[in-house]
């Protein structure tokens, strides 16, 4: 398997990364003055009613963009930048001792792959990752790279973290949905974790190349750690959004089974990852993930006359099978479970 990561930087993009025109980014609006919403987790007012300040930023947010960055967020900086500098260390280790981890096995608990893609085009993402299981920690450990040193170790400490960080925001969302607050505890949210970890190393054009194109996420939620470079667009109106790196920070955007179970309230926006000419980045998504053979359907709390369900019930699995059919595109994959 080539890695991007292995190359002598190359001075032109060669062939099998080069888009056709209309999937490139150069003519798209990037929309600069769109104020991106930023949510301070720390404090927050409780009103007379018991009403959670954060609560209502984060239900402002997620209606009108479906992402958000949090920050103040409880996790702290040296669990996120160790994290993001042993995932930088592994990519950078020798050819020779990432070969072990290549694969296209996708039922395998940890993988390095290079530059798959949703659309199966032939066309090639810039991007190397690992794709890994880490949660429950003790069922997957063992399937973890043991260089970088601390390789594990690190990762045991952000799972944990992330993943309170995850419960915590379940929990602020299903208030703000007037739903009990354990609503997404259960299966909507303990299947197997999984993340991303996408490193996207300097492009000699970025004009021509795509980090990951438009897509939505698959599951209940995302948490992203981006690093300090920038490169993560999200879809908004006419244009798209440069979610700007705050460090520190975790970019939350929802996944298709939230905006189903909300019955569309909070949607699951596309976003897609450009490449820059300057400098590598890494970016860490944590997933969180039904369980397989979870049922989901809108909540029967939220809807009435005026709130007809817009999707049928479904299993995960099925669903997860349909987005694979239908190459990621929202209005595709959507289209299985719509009611008409
Ligand atoms: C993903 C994703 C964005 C990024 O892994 O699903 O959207 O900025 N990543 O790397
Ligand atoms: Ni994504």
């Amino acid at each position: 398997m080539e890695l991007l990561s292995n190359q002598p930087m190359y001075q032109t993009v060669p062939e099998k990364y080069i888009f056709p025109p209309e999937k490139r980014v150069v003519n798209d609006i990037i929309l600069h003055s769109v104020n991106f919403p930023v949510i301070d987790l720390r404090g927050g007012r409780v009103d007379a009613e018991g009403w959670c300040e954060i609560i209502g930023e984060i239900m402002k947010a997620g209606k009108e963009f479906g992402f958000f960055q949090v920050i103040n967020h409880g996790i702290p900086e040296k669990t996120i930048s160790d994290m993001l500098q042993v995932c930088d260390e592994f990519f950078k280790m020798p050819a020779e001792e990432k070969a072990q981890y290549y694969s296209n096995d996708l039922s395998k608990p940890f993988l390095l792959n290079s530059s798959t893609t949703y659309d199966k085009s032939e066309t090639r993402y810039w991007r190397d990752y690992l794709r890994l299981v880490c949660y429950p920690i003790e069922e997957v450990i063992d399937s973890w790279p043991e260089k970088p040193e601390n390789f594990r170790a690190v990762l045991s400490e952000y799972t944990l973290q992330v993943r309170e960080l995850s419960s915590k925001l379940l929990k602020l969302i299903a208030e703000g949905l007037g739903l009990d607050k354990d609503y997404f505890g259960g299966d909507f949210s303990t299947g197997k974790t999984q993340m991303n970890i996408n490193h996207y190393p300097p492009c000699p054009d970025p004009s021509l190349t795509m980090g990951l194109l438009p897509h939505c996420d698959r599951h209940l939620i995302t948490l992203l750690a981006q690093g300090t470079v920038s490169g993560l667009q999200a879809r908004y109106m006419e244009g798209w959004i440069n979610v700007e790196p705050i460090p520190n920070a975790f970019v939350i955007n929802f996944g298709h089974q939230l905006e189903i179970i909300t019955n569309g309230l909070l949607k699951s926006v596309e976003h897609r990852a450009v490449t820059n000419s300057a400098i590598a980045r890494t970016s860490i998504a944590t997933l969180i993930i039904p369980k397989t053979d979870c049922l989901i359907a809108p909540a029967k709390e939220l809807l009435n006359e005026n709130n007809p369900p817009k999707y049928k019930e479904f299993i995960f699995s099925e669903f997860i099978k349909a987005y694979s059919a239908a190459s990621a595109s929202r209005e595709d994959v959507l289209e299985f479970f719509k009611l008409n």
